[in-house]
């Protein structure tokens, strides 16, 4: 039988100063889970300080952190209680879970402060954490009520976090909009057309029960297996990912032969090339079979593209992506 979910969705970012926005929330009514980074930058009535990474997703770090958090929503109604994520994709991970389990579903407030959780990963819905070696095996779907685009946090970022994001953005411009990789040097002006994008497949899939969102995996499925395999982040996972699947869709006769050569230059002139990182070949399906979009008899649903705004997604055998891996001398 179909799930019932009552689907209440609409993109509702706004960008503000951080002045404004912390005025605005009733900070008595407000549970903060921030970056340590930004630890006694504002003065927050109740905040918990979490230091980012794959760490916070930890399943034992949620059930650490959590018995903190309930004392902080001591007093307050559940109705009034609001979870206010101020970090990157780690922190809004980890805080979506927290408010949608914590007496059994809280508003969620995002205030991301990396390009690509301003980007991608604060919209949508999507909370996760992490079990052990795996990554986002555990999670469900609450939508923010809120995401407050903040322009001067964002600008602090260092370079590196600038690459993370720039990963999502191509990816989005590969499968929907283009248009993004004429401007796409200045970030602040594109995050509209690149969260737009994003939400041109939540609205219609807000699930991921149609099959359509599965688009937005696009480079992921590869960078799962490297994300398990070597410390790097995600978006730079998804940076190599987008090379592995324009090289597999090229090798499949997808991909139109002037596509490809042109997609591979986007590629290398927006995002650093490939950096050749070596998988050992043993890990290389065992760490695919943990795959969130692994289907029955170890076939999985991977994303080509066939053209610049034209993806095609496809049952594969996890065995098949193994040998054009070996084939692409990924593998150790
Ligand atoms: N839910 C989704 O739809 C979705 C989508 C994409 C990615 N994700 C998840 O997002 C996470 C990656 O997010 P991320 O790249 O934002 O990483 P992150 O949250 O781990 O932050 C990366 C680093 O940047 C630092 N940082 C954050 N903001 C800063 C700022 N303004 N200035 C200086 N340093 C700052 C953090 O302390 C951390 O060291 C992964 O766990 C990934 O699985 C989720």
């Amino acid at each position: 039988l179909p799930m019932k979910r009552a689907i209440e969705i609409a993109p509702v970012y706004e960008a503000k100063e951080l002045a404004e926005v912390l005025a605005e929330l009733p900070q008595d009514s407000c549970i903060f889970l921030v970056d340590e980074v930004f630890r006694s930058r504002w003065n927050l009535q109740k905040a918990l300080y979490c230091k980012a990474g794959e760490s916070l997703k930890q399943v034992t770090t949620f059930a650490e952190l959590m018995p903190k958090i309930i004392e902080l929503s001591a007093g307050i109604g559940k109705k009034d209680l609001n979870i206010v994520a101020i970090g990157g994709g780690s922190i809004g991970d980890f805080a979506g879970f927290v408010a949608s389990t914590l007496k059994r579903g809280v508003r969620l407030i995002q205030i991301p402060t990396t390009w690509l959780a301003a980007v991608d990963s604060a919209h949508g819905g999507k909370t996760a954490l992490n079990c052990g070696a795996y990554k986002n095996q555990i999670g469900s779907f609450h939508q923010a009520e809120k995401i407050y685009l903040v322009k001067d946090l964002l600008a602090e970022q260092p370079q590196n976090l600038l690459e993370d994001a720039y990963a999502e953005i191509l990816k989005m411009a590969f499968l929907k909009e283009p248009q993004i990789l004429e401007q796409v040097d200045d970030i602040w002006s594109i995050l509209p057309q690149a969260i737009q994008a994003k939400y041109n497949y939540v609205l219609r899939d807000p699930f991921e029960d149609s099959g359509l969102r599965t688009e937005l995996n696009l480079g992921h499925t590869y960078a799962h297996v490297l994300e398990l395999e070597h410390q790097l982040s995600h978006g730079k996972a998804v940076g190599q990912g987008l090379h592995f699947a324009i090289a597999w869709s090229a090798a499949k006769g997808y991909l139109k032969n002037e596509s490809a050569p042109q997609l591979q230059t986007i590629l290398n002139d927006n995002y650093h090339p490939w950096m050749g990182l070596k998988i050992p070949a043993q890990n290389f399906l065992a760490n695919l079979l943990q795959d969130k979009k692994m289907q029955k008899d170890k076939q999985l649903r991977f994303v080509f593209l066939e053209d610049l705004g034209k993806a095609r997604v496809e049952n594969v055998a996890a065995e098949e992506m193994l040998e054009f891996a070996k084939e692409w001398q990924c593998l150790c």
